[in-house]
């Protein structure tokens, strides 16, 4: 079967900058696929490339085997586009927001109010259809504009971090909404985030994408495993080199280094005690005795202990040195 979506070196600049650098890649039927980036990462610039809201400087793409170069109308009746900013009419009812989109691609009479409840119901806004969308909460406002890019049953959607400034309500009802148009509609979907947690439960693929490059693709799975093992975060009084190489030298550990990136989330206390070192372990090994036992000889103090299994955000760090979010 022709893939949904084939990117083909597409690339966007900016006079000096090069927001997308050459990105190809492939989206099969069916999948749901995750794009991961940090905040400057190129996301946006390349969805909105491939909806027609920005001309590609290179390279090209083809939707559902229409090139975007040359048939973007054909492409944009296959794609739908969810923005990454709330674009909504905020004196007007939900209803009449997702009615205005389904004229915009032809939608009239019957047809369009079915299709409008429709969507409604997939976003579970029917009971609030008829209220104006400035009495909506954040995450309800982002849910009708998801509405709004499904009215025309698009085989291809494109989610531009839906779940940013979203209440945990809406977060799971956008959740439930994406893999219902996945499972029960064979909607394929692209989803970016900057949420590991959300690309590894929605997604069933993943590309990594730094500086506008894509430096990993693969499935989630695989991905998790390109780190192997986990890694373990141990504060101690103090570090040398001769201890890091000692704790390096343990059978089970894969490196020991001395943890230069910035600490964890705002809300995490900031660290005040001595060194942390970063130690990578083996799969499936219990290396916290070892470990542990090799700082008590050496009469170490242990502040503080940290065991982050392995997941997309460890494999992120991996790969560029740099947390997910800023
Ligand atoms: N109109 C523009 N003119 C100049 N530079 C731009 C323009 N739009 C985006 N950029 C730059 O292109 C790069 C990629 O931006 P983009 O918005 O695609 O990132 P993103 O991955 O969507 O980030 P975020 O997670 O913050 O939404 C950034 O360095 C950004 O500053
Ligand atoms: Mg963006």
């Amino acid at each position: 079967m022709t893939p949904i979506l084939e990117v083909d070196n597409l690339t966007k600049r900016y006079g000096e900058l090069t927001a997308v650098d050459g990105v190809s890649f492939q989206v099969e039927v069916g999948e749901v696929f995750g794009l991961l980036g940090p905040n400057g990462a190129g996301k946006t610039t390349l969805i909105s490339m491939l909806t027609g809201v920005l001309p590609p400087t290179a390279g090209t793409a083809r939707i559902g085997g229409h090139d975007i170069r040359t048939a973007m109308d054909r492409a944009k009746q296959i794609n739908g586009l969810v923005p990454q900013d709330v674009a909504l009419y905020s004196t007007l009812s939900a209803r009449a927001n997702i009615t205005f989109f389904g004229q915009i691609y032809g939608l009239r009479g019957q047809a369009l109010r079915d299709r409008v409840d429709d969507v409604l119901r997939i976003v579970g806004l029917t009971e609030r259809a008829d209220d104006r969308v400035e009495t909506f909460s954040g995450g309800m406002r982002r849910r009708v504009n998801i509405a709004a890019g499904l009215v025309h049953q698009p085989r291809l959607l494109f989610l531009d971090e839906p779940t940013v400034g979203v209440d945990p309500q809406s977060r799971n009802h956008i959740f439930e909404s994406v893999t219902q148009l996945n499972r029960e509609r064979g909607m394929s979907i692209i989803y970016t985030s900057h949420y590991m947690e959300e690309v590894e439960m929605l997604c069933s693929r993943a590309a990594i994408i730094d500086q506008g490059r894509i430096i990993a693709l693969d499935s989630v799975k695989n991905l998790v495993a390109l780190l192997g093992g986990g890694v373990i975060h141990v504060g101690i009084s103090h570090a040398d080199e001769a201890l890091l190489a000692q704790i390096a030298a343990l059978p089970i550990v894969q490196e020991a280094l001395p943890l230069n990136v910035p600490r964890d989330d705002e809300d995490t206390e900031p660290r005040t005690d001595g060194a942390v070192i970063k130690i990578v372990v083996e799969p499936g090994q219990d290396a916290l005795v070892s470990i542990i036992g090799l700082l008590n000889a050496e009469g170490v103090t242990i502040t503080s202990l940290e065991i982050l299994n392995p997941n997309l955000e460890s494999v992120f760090l991996h790969l560029t040195g740099k947390k997910l979010r800023d």
